[in-house]
């Protein structure tokens, strides 16, 4: 299995993207740290607890990260409804508790304790990823891959805004992380806004009859209200799709390009913007998924649910 550290902000697609890491036996799942996002940071380290302890997973260590962006205040998701992780009120608290260390101290004793340098998945705002960078430069080289949920930047589906949450949260973190030369695989709405659950999807659901599958069903009824109202769309598995190229890369077609990131737009505030051709002279800093596989994605997606 591949080992990796998880950064996520829980968030239902978050929660669905945990579920994958710990049944997956391609993952080891190392330690989770969790940031502010869909929810403030206390809610969001609670959502991991209960998600984890509730799935048999109480035993990976789970660190609190940073309660707001880097340089701006925190503006909340609005996906996932105040607790961030609305639509199962019967999910207990847990017992569990996080570790006493800060998510980026975690983070840097986790890089620099393993041999081998170690797969970082994040899908939320990268405050977390950027501390660490700032606080602890010397882990750069222990990262072999950060897998980031975040960004758009081909309008190829119906996206209604220039800039994605993950991004636009903390932009100055993005920066940070960008410039560092850590090598990254942006995973955007690109090909997220591709993996949609909808009818067939809810059907297939509906055979897991578990508690877990019902769980599922209940968090993706309330998670797809924003979507389902603005666009007429179902909830797309942004998260899930990130942490599923851990398991088989092959889901999407990638390819290279400088990514900058607007900190000065009024309109284009947080947006991601792509130089595929090198007009600015700039050397390439990530890799952009650019293509999917939907149909394999949810494959993978319920052949872990199901267990
Ligand atoms: C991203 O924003 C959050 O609401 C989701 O959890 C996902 O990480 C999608 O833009
Ligand atoms: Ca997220």
């Amino acid at each position: 299995p591949t080992p990796i550290l998880f950064d996520c902000d829980p968030g239902h697609d978050d929660a669905i993207a945990l579920v994958m890491a710990h049944r997956s036996p391609a993952v080891e799942l190392l330690g989770v740290t969790t940031t502010c996002g869909n929810a403030e940071i206390e809610k969001t380290t609670a959502n991991a607890l209960r998600i984890l302890e509730y799935i048999g997973a109480g035993a990976v260590p789970v660190a609190a990260g940073c309660h707001r962006p880097l340089a701006r205040p925190l503006v909340l998701g609005t996906a996932d409804g105040p607790s961030g992780l609305e639509g199962s009120p019967y999910l207990p608290q847990a017992t569990i508790r996080p570790v006493k260390q800060h998510a980026v101290d975690f983070l840097a004793e986790k890089l620099l304790s393993r041999a081998e340098p170690t797969v970082v998945v994040a899908t939320g705002p990268l405050c977390n990823i950027g501390l660490l960078l700032l606080k602890h430069p010397h882990v750069l080289p222990k990262i072999k891959q950060l897998i980031w949920m975040g960004g758009v930047f081909y309008r190829k589906s119906e996206i209604i805004t220039p800039t994605e949450f993950n991004a636009f949260c903390d932009p100055e973190a993005l920066r940070i992380v960008l410039d560092s030369g850590v090598p990254i695989t942006m995973v955007g709405l690109d090909v997220t806004m591709q993996v949609l659950v909808e009818k067939p999807q809810y059907a297939e659901l509906a055979k897991i009859d578990t508690p877990l599958g019902r769980l599922v069903n209940d968090w993706l009824l309330f998670y797809e209200k924003l979507h389902r109202n603005s666009m007429g769309v179902g909830g797309a598995m942004h998260d899930p799709l990130a942490l599923a190229l851990v398991i088989d890369p092959t889901l999407v077609r990638a390819r290279p390009a400088h990514i900058g990131v607007d900190l000065g737009g009024s309109y284009t505030f947080g947006a991601t913007v792509a130089d595929f051709w090198g007009e600015r002279g700039l050397k390439d800093n990530a890799m952009i998924a650019n293509e999917v596989d939907a149909d394999r994605f949810f494959e993978l997606m319920f052949d872990l649910l199901r267990g």
